[in-house]
């Protein structure tokens, strides 16, 4: 058998469930009833997440990412299998955790400051204080001078910082970031990325993130689940043991390198399923017709 050269971690290990866990995922299953049949979005599905970890979720489009993101943050229910945060079984959105969606997902009616303030006002906190606060995150994502404009006058990727801004001016413990940076330019994804990173190291804040880069997955995280084509398991997980902070230096690293290559190889295996499955179904659509 080639040297593995470097941590490789079966999905199931046990091992990896620390004790004190503050996010547990318990073989979920979660199922959609569709047009064509029952789709199963996700097939057991288990996860546990220490404190302060940096988790990289990384699959083929399609294979149940989103879905896990929404029932982890309480927005799906009708799952089989169980989500405990700090041992608490979750039963509906939690306070302690805060997302960011794939689509931006602003308030059309409030302007940029009122968005970001919104959560803010629901947590009691003074109008000084999250207005205060406000101000920070809208200049944090580059968006200082727009603090009076609505949503319909602003564009997809400054709509996203507004979001972005939202759930991290409430500070949640737990953040759900799915795809945060699909709809940025290259420079503001890694200037934002950036920022969002120096914010999660000092409020150690525990984080998932979904992304489908690689380098971007590998450079963040403590640890990479990659998952299989649908339905969506656990693939592997990868445990990343770089030393922190990471600065860009790192990427040209050889240790970096092998990490790429290894997620890269699993990857491929699932994105070629995923590509076969799509052909052969447009090929039987094209049979029936
Ligand atoms: N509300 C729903 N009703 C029916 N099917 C759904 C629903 N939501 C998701 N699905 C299906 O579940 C599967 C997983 O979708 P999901 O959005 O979780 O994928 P994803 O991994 O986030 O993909 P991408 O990388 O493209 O964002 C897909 O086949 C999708 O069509
Ligand atoms: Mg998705």
């Amino acid at each position: 058998m080639a040297a593995v050269p470097f941590e490789r971690v079966d999905a199931d290990a046990p091992k990896l469930a620390p004790a004190n866990a503050i996010l547990t995922v318990d073989d979920i299953v979660k199922r959609f009833e569709t047009p064509d049949g029952v789709l199963t979005a996700i097939d057991h599905v288990s996860l546990s997440v220490a404190p302060g970890e940096f988790v990289g979720v990384i699959g083929p489009s399609g294979c149940g990412k989103s879905t896990l993101f929404n029932v982890i943050g309480g927005l799906l229910d009708g799952y089989d299998g169980t989500v405990k945060v700090a041992g608490e079984r979750l039963r509906g959105p939690h306070p302690a955790i805060g997302m960011i969606f794939q689509e931006e997902s602003t308030f059309p009616w409030r302007n940029v400051l009122d968005n970001v303030a919104f959560p803010l006002e629901i947590a009691g906190l003074p109008r000084a204080e999250r207005y205060d606060r406000a101000r920070h995150f809208v200049k944090l994502v580059g968006l200082d001078g727009f603090e009076r404009r609505y949503p319909a006058e602003l564009s997809g990727g400054m709509r996203q910082r507004v979001s972005m801004a939202r759930t991290l001016a409430a500070q949640p413990k737990i953040l759900l970031m799915d795809e945060p940076f699909a709809a940025l330019d290259e420079q503001t994804r890694l200037l934002l990325g950036d920022k969002v990173l120096q914010i999660q190291q000092q409020l150690k804040q525990t984080t998932l993130l979904i992304t489908h880069n690689i380098t971007e997955a590998v450079q963040l995280s403590d640890r990479i689940v990659v998952m299989t084509y649908r339905p969506g398991k656990v693939k592997r997980m990868v445990e990343i043991k770089l030393p922190r902070p990471r600065s860009s230096e790192i990427v040209s690293s050889e240790a970096f390198g092998r990490y790429v290559a290894q997620i890269w190889s699993d990857l491929r295996e699932e994105a070629s399923r995923g590509l076969d499955d799509e052909e052969s179904r447009k090929l039987h659509e094209g049979e029936k017709q």
